[in-house]
């Protein structure tokens, strides 16, 4: 059977990190607060003419060197966002021509925060399908561009940057045959459109718009939603939480992952954070933190990898996965 596995992931972040300390110096808020409602220390910011398309195209090289590929050997390109550099054409497409990419496909993907787990799954699905031998799968964001830095229950939340992974088609077989993409699910809600939205858009107000949060509710469904994710994936492939070895989830807080873990029975250790570090970076969090465990040589050949998302739609998803 055909399976995706990842042979690379790569990562950027905007050189200037801002600490929370920095931030109360602006805004009325401190580090206190921040760190005790969030684990958020410090966000990083992109630099005036920074786009998405930059920090994506960083993470996308690094992606690259460490599968041992060109962009040559790419066929499909599919950039998560929900922060694109313009209305259209595609960030990715720009990602592509950047890359020196001259064939294949390249198209964005909004699913906000779930977005990286959508592309993921639309990847996997071209490359079990025999559309795609390799797949280039970005999640890259620029939320610093759509926050209202005089709303400081949002602001504070948010940080820049991009992840990205190489996927190959594996005919199974050899040293390769349990790893892998097992499965991806994928859910949404429309009905919660209005706890997590951006107030402006091209066909309503013309501009892009500040982001817009009932923080409780998210709160709830994020806990509720991401675990029933990883739950759904662990029993439609027979498996159950004890034979998971990481949850690589969506990093918006971690007292949301906190409670996550709880209700799946897995301990603090077992998930991978870094949004005491970068905040919540939306699509860009998981392929992120999927990039620091793997070079600090956490994830190892065979682990069960669980990875889960919920964000703005609503959207949810799981994607498991051996390593
Ligand atoms: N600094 C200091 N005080 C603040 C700040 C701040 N940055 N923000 C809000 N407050 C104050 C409020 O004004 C309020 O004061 P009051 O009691 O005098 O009215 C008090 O803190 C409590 O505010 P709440 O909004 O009730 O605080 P809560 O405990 O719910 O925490 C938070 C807010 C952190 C946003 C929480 O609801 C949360 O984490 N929600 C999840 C949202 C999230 O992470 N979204 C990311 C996008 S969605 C996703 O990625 C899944």
């Amino acid at each position: 059977m055909r399976r995706s596995i990842v042979i690379g992931c790569g990562a950027y972040l905007p050189e200037k990190a801002v600490s929370n300390e920095e931030l109360s110096r602006r805004i009325d808020t401190s580090d206190d607060w921040i760190r005790q409602r969030t684990g958020i220390r410090q966000r990083h910011i992109a630099a005036d003419g920074e786009f998405t398309s930059h920090l994506a195209l960083h993470a996308a090289r690094d992606a690259l060197a460490r599968a041992g590929c060109t962009a040559g050997d790419i066929d499909v390109l599919v950039l998560a966002t929900a922060t694109p550099d313009n209305t259209f054409p595609a960030t990715a497409a720009r990602v592509q021509a950047e890359l020196g990419m001259k064939r294949g496909a390249a198209f964005d993907v909004q699913a906000v925060c779930s977005g990286f787990v959508y592309a993921t799954s639309i990847a996997d699905n071209m490359l079990r399908l025999g559309q795609a031998t390799t797949a280039l799968v970005i999640g890259a964001e620029t939320f610093s561009r759509i926050l209202d830095w005089s709303d400081r229950s949002t602001c504070v939340l948010f940080g820049d940057g991009a992840g990205a992974v190489v996927l190959r088609a594996a005919g199974g077989g050899g040293t390769n045959a349990d790893r892998g993409i097992l499965s991806t699910h994928l859910f949404s809600d429309g009905s919660g459109y209005e706890m997590l939205y951006v107030d402006g858009g091209p066909s309503t107000t013309g501009k892009s718009g500040h982001l817009r949060m009932h923080g409780r509710e998210v709160f709830r469904h994020a806990v509720t939603r991401m675990a029933e994710a990883v739950e759904i994936s662990l029993q439609s492939n027979n498996l159950s939480a004890d034979d998971l070895d990481w949850v690589v989830p969506h990093q918006a807080n971690i007292r949301i992952m906190d409670s996550m873990a709880k209700r799946l029975g897995l301990s603090r250790e077992q998930i991978v954070v870094t949004v005491d570090r970068q905040a919540n970076t939306s699509a860009a969090t998981i392929p992120l933190a999927l990039a620091a465990a793997d070079a600090d040589g956490r994830l190892k050949q065979g682990q069960l990898v669980s990875l889960t998302a919920m964000g703005g739609g609503f959207t949810w998803g799981s994607v498991l996965l051996r390593w």
